[in-house]
């Protein structure tokens, strides 16, 4: 059997412990790896992070040598798959892209609003890099990106270095057939769903129960069976999708803000957690991720990306929403835009689905194209530094109230930023 090469980008993320755990399972079995190489910019979290990960390697019996590099071009080299999983300027950037946009009543967050703007500003220069580094050291690999916001990530990275076989991933629809099964009482298993849109901006618009059809069913439920799903069955029944979690920061902003206000910032938390994580994983005698790492968002990465990887190394094809180019799989879109859709992963390659368009309701559809003119903007800045097309991403970001607001808060982030965006300087 084929052995394969691994590399990690931005190895030094306290997520790697989470990330290789189903890797590491049954000896490593699951995606048959020989190599993997962990890097990172900064050797220090690297040799933290990268030391109990390869002890995990040992203490699980794993065969392959796991080795840490600067080096982008060693770590790439014939590589069959990158992870890449980067986040550039770290915690302190999240904190900035979570915090300035609050301070003028907008939502802080990290993927959506002004901030997931500017962490995509920081981040597809990088990941640009790591592409031109595939296509001279590894043209056949695969480039599978977690680093978010992963679909506005994904189409700059496509659109600047045209033919990288790259794919953006995301954990936050793992296990979607438990949102709709309790209302419908069903077992998960029994269920199949479909869903549209954009990365951190999808809904389930379609369920299957035993294989016959049961969209029309769901959304007659009564209320009380409806609200299982955790959300307001009217707005349900009004969109005609049950909404991933990351919608509450579009259909109830100021909930979120008076949340976010209240509780201090999810970076402040994070860079807490970080610390903790830093200083476990520091103890040569540890070989196991602790118990603090649940404490982090990703949990379901390491689930997500070896199902992709061993579907894409032939142990079983599987159809889950990825972030790819819709090339005509979705009319109403260009064919260079990324949206996120589900797609048969399989070891020849990856075939996004054909999306119903009948079945795509009104609010789906506008608001899904709406963000995605803010996200194809936000990648056009992103690869020209230009001024005028950030400001125009921000003006067109739903969640931007007017364009004096949106000034002002591109101007801030701009120097807030300053290091970590080299292409405005
Ligand atoms: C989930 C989302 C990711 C997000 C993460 C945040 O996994 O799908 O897109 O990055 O949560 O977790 P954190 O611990 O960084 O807040």
């Amino acid at each position: 059997m084929k052995q394969h090469k691994i590399a990690v980008i931005g190895a030094g993320s306290v997520y790697t412990p989470e990330l290789v755990t189903e890797f590491f399972r049954d000896h490593g079995r699951l995606v048959p790896f020989d190599r993997m190489a962990l890097h990172d910019i900064n050797p220090r979290r690297l040799e933290i992070v990268g030391g109990l990960t390869q002890r995990m390697a040992r203490r699980q019996g794993v065969p392959a040598k796991v080795t840490l590099t600067t080096s982008l071009a060693a770590a790439v080299k014939g590589a069959d798959f990158v992870i890449t999983q980067m986040r550039v300027g770290g915690n302190q950037a999240r904190y900035l892209d979570e915090t300035i946009p609050l301070k003028h009543g907008v939502v802080g967050q990290e993927t959506t609003g002004p901030g997931g703007l500017f962490k995509a500003l920081r981040t597809i220069p990088a990941l640009v890099a790591v592409a031109k580094a595939i296509r001279a050291h590894a043209p056949r690999a695969w480039m599978l990106n977690f680093a978010n916001p992963s679909g506005i990530v994904t189409e700059g990275v496509l659109k600047a270095v045209p033919g990288t076989r790259m794919l953006g991933i995301c954990s936050a629809q793992v296990g979607r057939a438990w949102w709709v099964s309790s209302a419908l009482g069903v077992k998960p298993e029994r269920i199949r769903t479909r869903s549209v849109g954009l990365n951190h901006l999808a809904w389930i618009h379609r369920v299957w129960v035993d294989g016959k059809e049961a969209t029309d069913r769901l959304f007659k439920l009564p209320d009380a069976r409806l609200r299982k799903t955790g959300w307001d069955p009217a707005l349900l029944r009004a969109v005609r999708g049950v909404p991933i979690g990351y919608l509450h920061y579009f259909y109830q902003p100021d909930e979120m803000i008076r949340h976010a206000k209240r509780g201090g910032t999810r970076a402040q938390k994070v860079l807490k957690i970080e610390r903790i994580l830093l200083k476990r994983y520091a103890d040569k005698t540890l070989d196991v991720p602790p118990e603090e790492l649940k404490l982090r968002g990703g949990s379901g990465y390491s689930v997500t990306m070896s199902t992709v990887m061993a579907a894409l190394t032939g142990r079983r094809s599987v159809v889950v929403p990825m972030n790819v180019q819709s090339k005509g799989r979705w009319p109403g879109f260009d064919h260079d835009q990324v949206v996120e859709i589900d797609s048969r992963l399989e070891p020849h390659g990856v075939t996004p689905l054909p999306v119903s368009v009948p079945h795509v309701s009104e609010p789906q559809m506008g608001l899904t194209r709406h963000v995605k003119a803010y996200e194809t903007l936000t990648v056009e800045a992103a690869l020209t530094g230009s001024y005028t097309k950030a400001l125009a991403a921000m003006v067109t970001n739903p969640l931007v109230p007017n364009a004096r607001v949106g000034r002002k808060i591109l101007d801030e982030m701009l120097r807030a930023h300053r290091k970590h965006l080299p292409q405005f300087n």
